[in-house]
């Protein structure tokens, strides 16, 4: 499959090197293509960078591992031709660092970002998934508890959502996925962020999650 990836960061290059691995066609999309010129060794050829436009096009499925301050300028410069009927796998967060640690929400409570992009984007089917556990653990969840703990799913789009579950399954291997509903809910996991911080903290490291019990 042809994998189109937005972001240069952790996240970007964790997705796009498990993706690749797996075989699939990935192109990473960034302002700076320059930054992935180290990562494009550690891959060996299996993938290719370009501009947010040429991720775009070239990707049947999307993935959005921007900055969230920087997530609606990056679909701007991706263009929405580009996205139009597309999965657009949605993990950014609306982390405002400006004021300094922790980071605060900068849109919260009665909107999200994944709304947002929702909204700007009405033909692309946003999936907010992975926002709530840290890079390696998006693609290996394995590493912790044997994989038993929970992701989450929010989507308007039924079916990009199921699509999106067995991907989440099949290539990084989660098997627990709570649906949580309509892209609204995605106010509930970015608004997760506030606690995951406060539990990174006090935990001294991001390679944790939670497990949901009933
Ligand atoms: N790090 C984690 O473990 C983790 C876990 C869960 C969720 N997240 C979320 O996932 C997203 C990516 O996180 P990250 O840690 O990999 O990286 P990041 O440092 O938050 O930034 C990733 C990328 O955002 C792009 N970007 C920033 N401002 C932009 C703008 N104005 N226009 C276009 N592109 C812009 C940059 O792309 P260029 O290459 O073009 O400079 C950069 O490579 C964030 O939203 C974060 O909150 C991260």
């Amino acid at each position: 499959m042809k994998v189109g990836i937005f972001g240069s960061g952790m996240v970007g290059q964790t997705i796009g090197s498990r993706v690749a691995v797996l075989g699939h066609a990935v192109m990473m999309g960034t302002r700076n293509p320059a930054k992935l010129q180290e990562w494009l060794g550690k891959v060996a050829g299996k993938a290719r960078v370009g501009s947010l436009a040429d991720a775009a096009a070239h990707g049947e499925i999307l993935f959005n591992a921007t900055n969230g301050n920087g997530s609606l300028e990056a679909l701007a410069l991706a263009g929405e031709a580009n996205l139009n009927g597309k999965i657009l796998v949605d993990i950014s967060n609306p982390l405002d660092f400006s004021h300094g640690m922790p980071p605060v929400l900068f849109v919260s409570n009665s909107d999200s970002l994944g709304e947002q992009i929702q909204r700007a984007y009405p033909k692309v089917k946003l999936i907010k998934t992975l926002n709530t556990v840290t890079a390696s653990l998006m693609v290996n969840p394995r590493q912790l508890a044997d994989g038993d703990h929970h992701i989450f799913v929010s989507g308007n789009d039924v079916d990009a959502k199921l699509y999106v579950v067995d991907l989440l399954k099949t290539w990084f291997g989660w098997k627990n996925i709570l649906d949580l509903g309509d892209i609204t809910t995605a106010r509930g996991t970015e608004m997760y962020l506030p606690i995951w911080l406060r539990m990174w903290g006090a935990l001294g490291t991001g390679l944790f999650n939670i497990k949901i019990v009933k």
